[in-house]
């Protein structure tokens, strides 16, 4: 059977992000997701392996050589909105369009203000009857949480939990463009005439470039591309490109060094740090093709002008 494309897959619609509901509008305002999901049946889901296999193939719609643009193509089908959805007559009243999906949770005030955190790291505030953009900040990072408000003493604050996580941050690199800053996870707190700065991110240090030269034959990417996306895209990223939350595996030197890749992939070196050895249940044949596999796709990118060359001499 050929691919099929459901929109939106099962992640969404609306995921765990919080929806609101304001008694004096009538309203509720949800975060919409526009995820798509890929569905393949040519290839055998019993023969994958994997700690997590519900019986779809993983690597369903992937390709391992594709030309300039494909990414950015499959990309262009996520998106998402802020719906103010009217229960009673079930119609939508406003929308603010996204074009990425798992935008943040939302608050709705007695004031008539919604709040949320998008995925561009803004946090605004809209008119909770027409939608209008009333007011917003830039965090850097992304809230997903819900903010929250609350007074003390007389005054209001409202919270927010921000920062640069959470599964599509981890999954979908690729919808970025390019991997974000990390943010480190803070918790941001507004009131009316506050003036505190907020501390900028760090800056990621590494070259996004190839570390080593391409190996492996056509078959071996093949494989490689299939065990990483049955084990290490959902946290490394579809189609190895990483949000920036963990390493990104097409720069990372280790990727570059069969014995480092050993040490981390199968004995387990940064267990500490979440990252845990797969040699339980993927043979050495297994690794070294992903490890394969995540060059070429260094190259892919190169080839495709989305990185550059390493620097020669
Ligand atoms: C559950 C999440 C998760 C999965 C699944 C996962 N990793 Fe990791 N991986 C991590 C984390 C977290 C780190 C970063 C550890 C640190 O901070 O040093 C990491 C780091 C690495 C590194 C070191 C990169 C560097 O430059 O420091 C390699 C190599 C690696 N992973 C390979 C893999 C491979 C191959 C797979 C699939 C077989 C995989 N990982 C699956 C979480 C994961």
């Amino acid at each position: 059977m050929a691919l099929t494309v459901v929109i939106p897959g099962p992640t969404g619609a609306h995921n765990w992000h919080p929806m609101a509901f304001n008694p004096d509008t009538g309203l509720v305002y949800i975060p919409v997701n526009e995820i798509p999901f890929f569905y393949d049946k040519t290839r055998n889901v019993e023969d994958s392996k994997s700690w997590w296999n519900i019986g779809y193939d993983a690597a369903a719609g992937w390709p391992v050589e594709y030309p300039a643009g494909t990414v950015e193509a499959v990309a262009d089908l996520d998106g998402g909105s802020l719906l103010a959805w009217d229960p009673v007559k079930a119609e939508p009243r406003w929308a603010v369009p996204f074009p990425l999906p798992l935008n943040g949770g939302v608050l709705s005030t007695d004031a008539g203000l919604v709040f949320q955190g998008n995925k561009f790291g803004d946090l605004v505030a809209y008119d909770a009857e027409t939608g209008e953009r009333m007011w917003s900040r830039q965090l850097v990072g992304n809230a997903a949480a819900a903010p929250m408000t609350y007074e003390i003493e007389g005054e209001q604050y409202l919270s927010v939990l921000s920062g640069w996580g959470s599964v599509s941050n981890l999954i979908a690199g690729f919808t970025y463009g390019e991997a974000a800053g990390r943010e480190p996870a803070r918790v941001i707190t507004f009131k009316l005439g506050g003036n505190e700065m907020m501390p900028m991110p760090l800056a990621d240090q590494v070259v996004a470039t190839p570390k080593s030269s391409m190996f492996g034959e056509p078959d071996q990417h093949q494989l490689g591309m299939q065990r990483f996306a049955e084990n290490c895209h959902f946290c490394h990223g579809a189609f190895a490109v990483s949000g920036g939350v963990i390493p990104d595996l097409r720069w990372s030197a280790i990727s570059a060094s069969e014995q480092a890749w050993d040490q981390v992939v199968r004995e387990g070196v940064l267990e500490k740090q979440g990252m845990v050895s797969f040699s339980g249940h993927l043979t050495k044949e297994d690794t070294d093709a992903i490890r394969a596999y995540v060059i070429q796709q260094a190259w892919l990118a190169v080839a495709n002008g989305d990185a550059l060359p390493p620097e020669e001499g």
